[in-house]
């Protein structure tokens, strides 16, 4: 007879044992679904390196919206893809009455009043130069585009949004957005601040979907430096002072360490962006039978949430959310 103390496989043991156990877990109101949105009617196109995630026109966007609310869905985030004719250097569209993106937070919000709304907040699918702010001189210039991301969470808090996320990762713009919100009235729209947000191979696929991908250059001058830690509680300490109402951080899963920090340092909420590149490398070893992709993207979420994650921006949310209710 071999004597050991302590044998942990008993916690293990059974389902329902191993339920009592479970000190994680995951469930559909964790979730918030990414869309992306475009031009035309009756329009929906799947985005090649994103399997099952689709660019909708309005009216299509609005039929897909009963599914995913039927899920159980509560807050989605809304992208918009903008053809080059509509982009140009101070990206003007994003803020002009009646452009694409602003009629489809009216409509969705008339529509599904009880659905959190969340925008996103940056000037790349606007942008004749790809990039998240204004240009000069070949250089990514910080205080001329707050004005410009200033511009475009009033309005988008006008048309009816209920978090704005903030993506852009200039200086400062957290407090400068709240500062103008509140003067113009809007102080019960909440900001999701892309905190540590890392220049990432990652992205690939959602810039596939925006067709905004940097004309020159990289984003490295204003997104984090993937090889950064301490600098991502810097980047939250401001945002806590400015005014941010959930702290972000993407991409998550080669950054669960920095999703761990924030949440053990900071009592605010903490996000995940479960981001694109994430999606496409688990639906793509799926495809082919390498992996089972409906474990691995439970496993993903799963780790997101052990990592200190309350909510998930993910790609995963429809497929999740289904699974989630079967079980
Ligand atoms: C742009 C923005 C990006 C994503 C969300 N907002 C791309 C980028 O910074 O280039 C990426 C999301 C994803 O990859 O799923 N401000």
């Amino acid at each position: 007879m071999i004597y050991i103390p302590r044998r942990p496989r008993r916690n293990r043991k059974s389902a329902a044992i191993r339920e009592l156990a479970q000190e994680t877990t995951l469930s559909v109101s964790d979730l918030i679904f990414p869309m992306f949105v475009q031009e035309g009617t009756g329009l929906q196109i799947e985005i090649k390196s994103m399997p099952g995630i689709y660019r909708f026109s309005v009216d299509s966007l609005l039929e897909e919206l009963k599914e995913v609310t039927d899920l159980g869905i509560k807050t989605i985030c809304l992208f918009p893809n903008y053809p080059e004719s509509k982009k140009d250097k101070y990206a003007t569209e994003s803020y002009r009455e009646g452009t694409l993106y602003l009629d489809a937070l009216k409509a969705i919000k008339d529509r599904f009043p009880d659905l959190a709304l969340m925008t996103d907040i940056a000037m790349d699918p606007y942008s004749s130069d790809g990039h998240d702010g204004v240009v000069e001189n070949g250089e990514i210039v910080n205080d001329p585009t707050l004005e410009v991301l200033g511009k475009m969470a009033v309005a988008q808090a006008k048309a009816g949004a209920d978090i704005l996320g903030p993506s852009d990762m200039m200086d400062g713009r957290v407090g400068y957005i709240r500062d103008l919100l509140d003067a113009q009235g809007h102080s019960h729209v909440s900001i999701m601040s892309y905190t540590a947000k890392y220049a990432s191979a990652f992205y690939g696929p959602f810039r596939d979907a925006l067709e905004s991908a940097p004309r020159f250059g990289d984003k490295k001058t204003y997104q984090m430096n993937p090889a950064n830690r301490r600098e991502a509680l810097v980047e939250a300490q401001l945002d806590l002072e400015e005014g941010a109402d959930f702290l972000m951080v993407k991409p998550a899963l080669s950054y669960l360490d920095i999703i761990r920090l924030l949440h053990d340092h900071f009592d605010l909420p903490i996000a995940a962006y479960n981001v694109s590149g994430e999606y496409a490398m688990i639906k793509a070893a799926g495809q082919n039978g390498w992996i089972d992709a409906e474990r691995a993207m439970l496993e993903v979420l799963l780790s997101i949430r052990r990592a200190g994650a309350k909510a998930i921006l993910t790609y995963f949310a429809k497929e999740a959310a289904f699974v989630l209710n079967e079980q």
